[in-house]
């Protein structure tokens, strides 16, 4: 039986990206649906559960996407909403790679720091959804969690946004502009860059040689680099006593783990992938082969 993807975006033209690691990842079709509004979710999803047996349900699945995580929560909410058992399909959230990419770099900076609790992690331009992800998972494991912003009321937005769907310690600040980094990343002990593409936010003043400072990490793979000095295939190696992961270095897992969703999405009719148990993958992923 051929295995169907269904892929609700919530931008108007549905991921490319997404598109290609689903058929990487072992779909057979995926159909495409862009502009996807919590409204539209239903019926979607009533089109999936409907039209197989339950046996052979585990042969279709959902993948949300789109550019917005808060609105992307929204769609899986109301997709798992519409199913019933036995009339369920696996379904994957992962709205601009957030969870995928936040999975990849937080996993990367705790097996090199190893436990995190109470530890001062530092999420530069946090207010996107992998820096919210990421402040999610940390904040999840205990971390004292931080995020930037260049405004303090889009910090205090995305601040709540993570306390609501995973608890733990999290604060924002305000960092207008990369000349205040050297103040917002004096306390930190892990430190994140989850800034734009293409944009340097922290200059390597704010974190060469820093005490305190374990590990560095930045998912913007485009030149100008988020973290000065870290350059994008850095995986793990340590400059100026802090231990450095690139875009490239976390992008490769991030593309193991979105593959290995994707396949997982296939194995069984009822799994809902999110960032516990997107993390949860990668853990099986990385852990050594016996
Ligand atoms: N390595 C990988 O595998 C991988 C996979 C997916 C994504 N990525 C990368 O991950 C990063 C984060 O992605 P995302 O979608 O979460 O990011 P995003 O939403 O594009 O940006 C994150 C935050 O950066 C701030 N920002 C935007 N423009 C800025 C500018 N010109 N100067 C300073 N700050 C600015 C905004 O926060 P405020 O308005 O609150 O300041 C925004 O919320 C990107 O670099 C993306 O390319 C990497």
């Amino acid at each position: 039986m051929r295995k169907l993807l269904l892929q609700l975006d919530s931008s108007r033209l549905p991921s490319v990206f997404d598109r290609v690691v689903a058929y990487d990842g072992g779909a057979d079709e995926v159909m495409s649906y862009g502009g996807i509004t919590e409204p539209d979710v239903r019926d979607l999803i009533h089109g999936c559960i409907f039209t197989r047996g339950p046996k052979d349900l585990k042969n279709t699945a959902v993948f949300v996407g789109g550019a917005d995580i808060a609105v992307g929560e929204q769609l899986l909410t109301a997709a798992t909403k519409a199913m019933f058992k036995p009339f369920t399909v696996s379904t994957m959230l992962d709205s601009n790679g957030s969870n995928t990419t936040a999975v990849a770099a937080v996993a990367k900076m705790v097996q090199a720091t190893g436990d995190v609790r109470g530890k001062r992690v530092l999420i530069v331009a946090g207010t996107g959804p992998v820096g919210i992800r990421a402040a999610g998972l940390f904040a999840k494991a205990a971390a004292d969690v931080c995020i930037t912003s260049r405004k303090a009321d889009a910090g205090e937005r995305a601040r709540d946004l993570v306390l609501k769907r995973f608890g733990g310690t999290v604060r924002a600040i305000a960092m207008p502009d990369a000349k205040e980094a050297i103040r917002a990343c004096e306390r930190a002990e892990l430190l994140l860059n989850a800034g734009p593409a293409g944009v340097m936010l922290v200059p390597k003043q704010a974190w060469a040689s820093r005490p305190g400072l374990k590990v560095v990490a930045d998912v913007n793979a485009v030149p100008p680099l988020g973290i000065e000095g870290v350059e994008v295939m850095d995986d793990g190696v340590t400059k100026e006593g802090v231990v450095c992961f690139g875009a490239l270095a976390i992008g490769n897992l991030k593309m193991k783990v979105h593959k290995a969703c994707i396949a997982r999405l296939f194995e069984r009719n009822d799994l809902v992938l999110d960032a516990e148990t997107i993390a949860d993958v990668a853990r099986e992923l990385m852990a050594p082969k016996s």
